[in-house]
């Protein structure tokens, strides 16, 4: 293109019809460096102005700049209506409309229905809701929790160990670990639940599996007492399963609450197990940096399996960790 054309009306209109008739994001970028680019008229006129004589510069500048907004309007025009898509290729506008395709809608997984409920129980009592790793080391799983390594209260929570020879690492049995890295973290007072998965040595059948998705709770601060936490597990459990629905505690052990308890709720007229829990006993407080004078908490521990299973009365745990759908679009 010579540099005199540009000026001429003819060449500002294959301008506007080289850039309507733009139909590809490749089309664009070419025609844009065709008009626009290093190599284009316009920009070969800027780069010519420090040769002209000083009374023709002025004028001649105005000229170009002109000419350059109107192409950089033309560009944008051109690059607007590709982006609405109306010019994309490979869209045929001509095909029928969702509402006459059948797409299959899914849903969220049963295990994470009931998560999702749990989240925002906890939500509303205060809690916050705290991430956490799914390999563990021995210290946290086990041993900041008073099980050393000869603890037979181990053997309830059988695992896969890792043993690379250099560190103890275990796919967690359970998320109590978690309770000790809050509180080497976090000064009290503090609600936390830890949802999260824990694996343990199971042999599977219906009603146990070897992974499961477990909640945690912890809450430490002044004066903490064991009505707290039933008052707290009470609220919960009727929140999740219905306001008639009764809770009771047994008497149990863990190595890491003091006293502890086995919780039970009476769905439907059968007291069904829930999880464990109990007051931090004070050691723990301890090995997380909490000065157990000062403070007491409880700490607590289900698996959303289980409450799944009490909601939607499955017959088989195994089902949630299939992906079978004539199970999965029951729910
Ligand atoms: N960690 C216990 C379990 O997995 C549950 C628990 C949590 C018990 C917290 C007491 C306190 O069975």
């Amino acid at each position: 293109m010579m540099i005199e054309d540009i000026f001429s009306d003819s060449f500002l209109a294959k301008a506007k019809a080289d850039f309507n008739n733009v139909k590809s994001k490749p089309d664009l970028d070419k025609t844009k460096s065709m008009y626009l680019g290093s190599d284009s008229g316009v920009m070969k006129g800027f780069s010519s102005i420090p040769k002209l004589s000083a009374d023709h510069r002025a004028e001649y500048g105005k000229n170009l700049n002109s000419l350059k907004s109107k192409l950089e309007v033309y560009y944008k025009a051109a690059r607007e209506s590709l982006d609405k898509g109306t010019d994309l290729p490979g869209l045929d506008l001509s095909l029928p409309g969702l509402s006459e395709r059948s797409f299959a809608h899914g849903h969220k997984h049963p295990t994470s229905q009931v998560l999702s409920q749990t989240y925002d129980v906890f939500r509303g009592l205060g809690f916050s809701i705290v991430d956490s790793d799914e390999i563990e080391t021995d210290w946290y799983n086990f041993e900041a929790l008073n099980m050393p390594k000869d603890h037979p209260a181990r053997e309830m929570q059988d695992t896969f160990y890792v043993n690379n020879g250099k560190s103890n690492l275990v796919p967690r049995t359970h998320t109590s670990g978690t309770q000790i890295r809050f509180m080497e973290n976090n000064k009290p007072p503090f609600k936390i639940i830890v949802p999260g998965r824990v694996f343990r040595n199971e042999d599977e059948d219906a009603t146990h599996i070897w992974s499961f998705y477990q909640i945690e709770g912890l809450v430490v601060g002044e004066g903490i007492s064991m009505s707290d936490l039933k008052g707290t597990l009470l609220t919960v459990v009727q929140s999740l399963l219905g306001p008639e629905v009764d809770i009771r505690f047994r008497a149990s052990y863990f190595p890491y609450t003091e006293p502890s308890v086995e919780l039970d709720c009476k769905y439907k007229g059968k007291w069904l197990e829930l999880g464990g829990a109990g007051m931090i006993h004070p050691q723990v407080l301890i090995n997380g940096g909490i000065d157990p004078e000062k403070y007491t908490g409880f700490a607590f521990g289900w698996g959303a399996e289980r409450i799944a299973n009490i909601k939607y009365g499955l017959t088989d745990l195994r089902e949630l960790w299939r992906p079978r759908f004539v199970f999965l679009e029951q729910f």
